[in-house]
């Protein structure tokens, strides 16, 4: 059902104004200042759409050429992710598969090809061509090669080798470290649950008693922190959640307390999230938290609660993305005063899809042609890809088995 949203009352906006209840700090002081500059932007909006009623639209074709011209050229201010390589990858092409956009085969392969130099000979990707494998990089680089969905992509993936390295980063406890040696945290075992789900490598060795660690990962607050006991976070909530999803253990999450954390990050007056307690609103949570719903969403209806109401403010989320994340030259951003980049590029898109199709229907802010194709919320690539990437990965059978090696290099 496709359902045309209208902007929210710009006086109820100016009554959501935080309050710092008479005892003013630095968070409140810097809270006041964003909601000031997002304010006007609304105020702004509001003026415009009295000549235009067309409004707010979304760059698609701005964003586009954005992106484009990021395959080939990045400013300087990059250079600090030259162990990021697959990153760049992924997310200028999930943004643009989001809008329908279609990339040549030269192209494709071209990308595939440089996925491929970042493989390493034990298995995993690493940040660039040489560099030691990494679970992030495994898996931005997994998520690029499914994207591009050419035979030559998938091929890339050496499975056998992907699962030793796995097992290279697996804990004895059911953690994994984000590389040999390196850091234990949540987005370690999403990244390899993510990796091994959709190439068909999951096992139950793999991932032993990994749900009651992620499980231990959620704090006094909901939500769920990078390690157990720390400060409950988006980004780290997403992982944890997927991963439980993934691994059809999402009974074990404290659901009401997660709904009652993520509820509350959405931003009053701004409409955006936030991803902490008392933190400022930012792009790109639209995703990590806004992605977040859909799979809650069908953890309570599997356990008979189905929410009555909206879980959040589709309206509200699309407002902020729209009206205050995009560069009218192209590329979106954290906040308004912010520069564009890639990454806010890739995570306020693919927030603006979830907020478009939450719950099946079509909540579309703005003009029709605003509307952007849906997001699966577990891998965060579109539906159709991941259907396409599992029918072939799961079809290789068990890479371990002689036979079936067939998608090894
Ligand atoms: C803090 O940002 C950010 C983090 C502590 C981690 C964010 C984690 C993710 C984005 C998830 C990563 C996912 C994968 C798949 C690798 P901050 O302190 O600069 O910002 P804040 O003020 O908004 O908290
Ligand atoms: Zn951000």
């Amino acid at each position: 059902m496709e359902k045309k949203l209208k902007l929210r009352n710009i006086l109820d906006i100016r009554k959501s104004k935080f309050r710092t209840e008479t005892y003013p700090t630095r968070t409140s002081e810097e809270q006041a200042d964003v909601e000031d500059i997002v304010l006007r932007k609304y105020e702004d909006l509001h003026i415009k759409l009295k000549i235009n009623p067309n409004l707010p639209e979304l760059f698609k074709e701005q964003h586009t050429r954005f992106l484009v011209e990021s395959m080939v050229y990045l400013p300087s201010a990059y250079e600090s992710l030259d162990a990021s390589r697959p990153w760049l990858c992924y997310w200028i092409l999930h943004p643009l598969s989001l809008m329908g956009v279609r990339l040549e085969d030269t192209q494709k392969s071209h990308i595939a090809k440089f996925l491929g130099r970042c493989q390493c000979p034990e298995g995993g990707f690493g940040g660039g061509p040489g560099q030691f494998p990494h679970l992030a990089a495994t898996y931005a680089a997994v998520n690029a090669l499914v994207i591009l969905g050419t035979e030559e992509a998938y091929k890339i993936i050496d499975r056998k080798k992907l699962r030793d390295f796995l097992f290279s980063v697996r804990q004895w406890d059911g953690s994994f470290a984000m590389h040999v040696g390196g850091e234990i945290d949540i987005r370690g075992a999403y990244c390899a649950l993510s990796v091994a789900s959709l190439t068909g490598i999951l096992t139950p060795e793999l991932c032993k008693d990994t749900a009651e660690w992620i499980v231990s990962c959620q704090t006094y607050e909901g939500g769920f922190s990078g390690c157990p006991g720390m400060e409950a976070h988006g980004g780290y909530a997403f992982c944890g959640l997927a991963a439980l999803v993934i691994l059809q253990k999402g009974h074990l999450v404290d659901q009401q307390a997660l709904l009652r954390w993520l509820v509350q990050r959405q931003m009053k007056l701004e409409g955006g999230f936030q991803g902490r307690t008392n933190k400022l609103v930012d792009g790109c949570y639209s995703f990590w938290q806004g992605g977040a719903f859909p799979l809650l969403y069908s953890l309570l209806a599997k356990g008979y609660s189905i929410p009555q109401d909206h879980l959040f403010d589709e309206r509200a989320l699309q407002e902020y993305i729209l009206i205050c994340c995009q560069n009218p030259s192209g590329g979106l951003l954290d906040k308004p005063g912010k520069p564009r980049d890639i990454f806010h590029t890739c995570y306020t898109i693919s927030g603006l899809s979830v907020a478009q199709h939450f719950l099946n229907e079509r909540h579309i802010l703005g003009p029709t042609r605003n509307s952007i194709t849906c997001t699966h919320p577990l891998y965060n690539i579109r539906p159709d890809i991941v259907r396409k990437a599992l029918l072939y990965y799961n079809n290789l059978g068990d890479p371990n088995k002689k036979d079936n090696n067939i998608g090894s290099t």
